[in-house]
């Protein structure tokens, strides 16, 4: 299954260099926001924030404020002069709450002061006066009142209920599924510096640069050619700065326009994580019908998705819930419908995977569940629904072309992993354990790669060349850690056949590339790696034909390779080439712009092919558990993930781990509370429990499953950012498992976050 190469050498692509930041994020040298030097001037930015989740904002007395040490501006929403709204696509989120409020912790007004502390202390000194309503916090809450951010929206095929009416077996349930702090470790920062004729420079913590430059043109009212966004990095992202930095870099130049002065906000833990939006929870209403093998006839499912105050990107975000729904697996007949929910909570919003984890976990509980009933191995009914030629459409109506992918691989995970093996010494285990008790699932991952917003899948770049032969790289996507920056750089040193140090990586600013679409959705290698690709060849080709003119040579003789090229019998080092070529008056310079093939997409139709390929993967996770207490332990996880032909494997393998922990977080231990009044309860590291070092299995074996794209992706490489956190539906699985040993009456209910208690729950009943 080895793909042919693209071209004979590569020495660049393919190879496991180290993260071009590895060794400043370890010393401390990278720079953040909060790390770059402040101006001369600088000023500080505190926010003050709904103390109530719903109400009319009858009044704000903000003179105590205004008179506290060290304030020089104080901002409300009557200070905006352009829109004051941040939503991409909505206009449905205010930048300061006005008339109403919509949540508790929604900001209302911001402090400018000259320190942080006094623009912290100020900023408590605020009178509200809120006419308080019940809020609505809950799925239900919000199903009672009927209150939506986005229409309903349903898509499938055949009959559904005559299939369900038809099948041998049937079965229903429901599976909540809760939501995800993001937990960056770099918080959401922003630091805005006015220049002449009111210019203004954006520094952010953000995965959308050019979103941030458009809403902060939008809300200060002048042309988006005045604003710059510059990100030379994020301490981490996840989805949490796709549209969630915004608001705090519009705040910062809109304190910057009214002061004149360089304004820097940086929330602090508490209330960025009570400010920010997280992974949608939801709660999944299933029905199945199935035959005495586990094959499935008909899936009905209703996904009610808590989307919060307002509809940021529900739409994108539950649509990819309905795209995942079935996973891996082939669904004759399918409903698949969703309900997005307001709710006075903060906007949930992208969260890695972007609904797709939610989708998938619910059809890995009806696989459970199927396997419970017929007292089969939970693998051999996955396996009897995998997509399969001949029963190869998804229910929006693309067909899956590589369905021998995922055969193979989940062949090779069931062989390499020892799974009968252990699932019979895990069951003799059981029976003499009384107290302990072991669990094992094996899970496939597929998902799509594309913006299912079709326009979306575009990418530019832009590459000098210098007369010393040194390279300036810069494109549209933005680094948050995954090591984009590196990948791209390997592939322009490829096109050269320079070393990697000769390819300087450059900030992300709104200034060089252009209308740029989010890094999000995985492509950004794809998409950047593809256009910056194409900037490099047009330099290269220019090079080329500047060679045969000069030195008459053929095109075909000459080779870019170990900093030189090589034509006919004699060779130049790169740097003396484009020396050479710049006297000659050749341009060193050039943009590259990519749009990916084939996809095509009709909403109202709920057909198309949004994907332009699948990334697939499956895990074996296995887990002990205490009956006693609910705790437990992962005791070993194998995975095999398909990364195409990996660009870089140590970048890839360290996606796939991070992934797998974090979606193991976000299943296990990671709950979010919010009490009556709205209040998140767990807004801070000491009540919201993120897996720790610890808490990664001691046995924890991580394969690329070696297997070309077949769509011509960027040297057949498939992107890994999002897919690997799916892999961790295993670990859930696998403690259901143990769970339904410890009661030997078939499978519990069981929700996610599966935490200690929610497991102890599962295993005595309501506690
Ligand atoms: N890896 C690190 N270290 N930090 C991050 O913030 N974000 C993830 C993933 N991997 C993230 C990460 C998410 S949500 C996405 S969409 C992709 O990286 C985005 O980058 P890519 O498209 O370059 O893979
Ligand atoms: Mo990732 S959730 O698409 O930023």
């Amino acid at each position: 299954m080895n793909g042919a190469p693209d071209g004979p050498a590569l020495r660049h692509v393919h190879r496991p260099l180290p993260h071009d930041s590895g060794i400043r994020h370890v010393a401390g040298a990278a720079l953040y926001i909060d790390d770059i030097r402040e101006p001369d001037g600088t000023l500080h930015v505190a926010l003050g924030l709904s103390p109530a989740a719903r109400g009319r904002l009858a009044g704000l007395d903000l003179a105590a404020v205004r008179a506290a040490p060290g304030v020089v501006a104080v901002l409300t929403a009557a200070d905006v002069p352009g829109r004051n709204d941040i939503s991409p696509a909505n206009a449905d989120e205010p930048v300061f709450a006005e008339g109403e409020v919509l949540f508790h912790g929604q900001p209302v007004f911001a402090v400018v002061a000259t320190t942080r502390d006094a623009a912290r202390r100020a900023a408590r000194l605020a009178a509200f006066d809120i006419a308080e309503e019940a809020p609505s916090l809950t799925v239900e809450d919000a199903l009672a009142r009927g209150e939506t951010v986005l229409p309903d929206y349903a898509f499938g095929r055949g009959d559904v209920e005559a299939a369900l009416a038809g099948a041998t077996h049937r079965l229903e349930g429901v599976l909540r599924i809760g939501g995800q702090e993001h937990f960056y470790l770099e918080g959401q920062a922003a630091l805005a510096v006015p220049g002449e004729g009111g210019d203004m420079l954006v520094h952010s913590s953000t995965q959308h640069p050019s979103e941030v430059q458009h809403i902060v043109a939008r809300a200060l009212a002048i042309p988006d050619a005045f604003v710059t966004c510059e990100v030379r990095r994020m301490g981490g992202g996840f989805g949490g700065k796709e549209t969630q930095a915004t608001q705090w870099a519009v705040i910062a130049a809109l304190a910057a326009r009214a002061t004149g002065r360089p304004c820097k906000l940086r929330l602090d833990r508490d209330d960025d994580m009570a400010v920010t939006g997280k992974r949608h929870d939801m709660r999944a209403d299933w029905r199945v019908g199935f035959d005495d093998d586990g094959r499935i006839a008909a899936y009905d499912v209703m996904f009610n998705a808590r989307c919060g105050c307002s509809a940021d990107l529900s739409q994108g975000v539950v649509d990819r819930t309905m795209f995942h729904a079935d996973n891996a697996y082939f669904l004759p007949a399918a409903r698949i419908a969703t309900r997005r929910l307001k709710t006075n909570t903060v906007s949930n919003t992208a969260f890695r995977g972007f609904g797709g984890p939610q989708g998938m976990l619910a059809a890995e509980r009806a696989m459970d569940e199927i396997a419970a009933r017929l007292g089969r191995d939970p693998l051999d009914v996955r396996k009897a629904n995998f997509y399969a030629p001949g029963r190869d459409e998804t229910p929006y109506g693309q067909s899956v072309e590589d369905t021998d992918v995922l055969a193979a691989l989940v062949e090779q995970l069931e062989a390499d992993c020892d799974y009968r093996a252990r699932r019979e010494a895990i069951a003799a285990f059981n029976a003499r354990s009384p107290v302990l008790k072991k669990g094992l699932a094996l899970t496939p991952v597929k998902f799509g790669i594309s913006f299912t917003l079709t326009h979306l899948n575009q990418a530019g770049a832009l590459v000098h060349v210098y007369q010393d032969g040194s390279i300036h790289l810069n494109h549209g996507g933005t680094e948050m850690g995954q090591g984009l920056f590196i990948k791209v750089a390997q592939v322009v040193a490829e096109e050269f056949g320079v070393g990697i140090e000769r390819v300087r990586i450059t900030a992300t600013t709104t200034a060089k590339v252009p209308n740029t679409s989010p890094t999000a959705a995985s492509s950004g290698s794809d998409l950047n790696g593809m256009a910056a690709r194409i900037a490099a060849g047009t330099i290269r080709q220019r090079l080329v034909d500047f060679l045969c003119e000069t030195f008459d040579v053929a095109e075909g003789e000459i080779e870019f390779r170990d900093d030189r090229v090589f034509f006919g019998n004699e060779s130049l080092a790169f740097a003396e080439l484009v020396k050479k070529a710049y006297q000659a008056r050749v341009q060193l310079s050039a943009t590259g712009f990519y749009r990916t093939p084939k996809i095509h997409w009709d909403r109202a139709a709920g057909r198309g092919q949004p994907f332009f390929y699948f990334a697939y993967g499956a895990a074996c996770a296995e887990v002990t558990i205490d009956t006693m207490t609910g705790e437990y332990r992962l005791d070993r996880v194998d995975i095999l993930h398909d990364v195409g032909r990996s660009l870089n494997p140590a970048i890839d393998i360290g996606q796939i781990e991070g992934g797998f922990v974090q979606g193991m977080g976000w299943l296990t231990t990671e709950e979010l509370v919010f009490d009556a009044k709205g209040r998140l309860a767990t807004h801070a590291p000491s009540t919201y429990k993120i897996p720790v070092a610890s808490d990664v299995p001691a046995d924890f074996r991580v394969t690329l499953f070696p297997s070309a794209n077949r769509q011509a992706t960027i040297y057949r490489s498939k992107a890994v950012g999002e897919p690997p956190l799916m892999l961790a539906n295993s670990v859930f699985c696998a403690i259901s498992d143990a769970v339904r040993a410890a009661r030997g009456d078939g499978l519990a209910p069981l929700d996610a976050p599966a935490t200690p208690e929610a497991v102890l729950r599962a295993i005595v009943g309501a506690l």
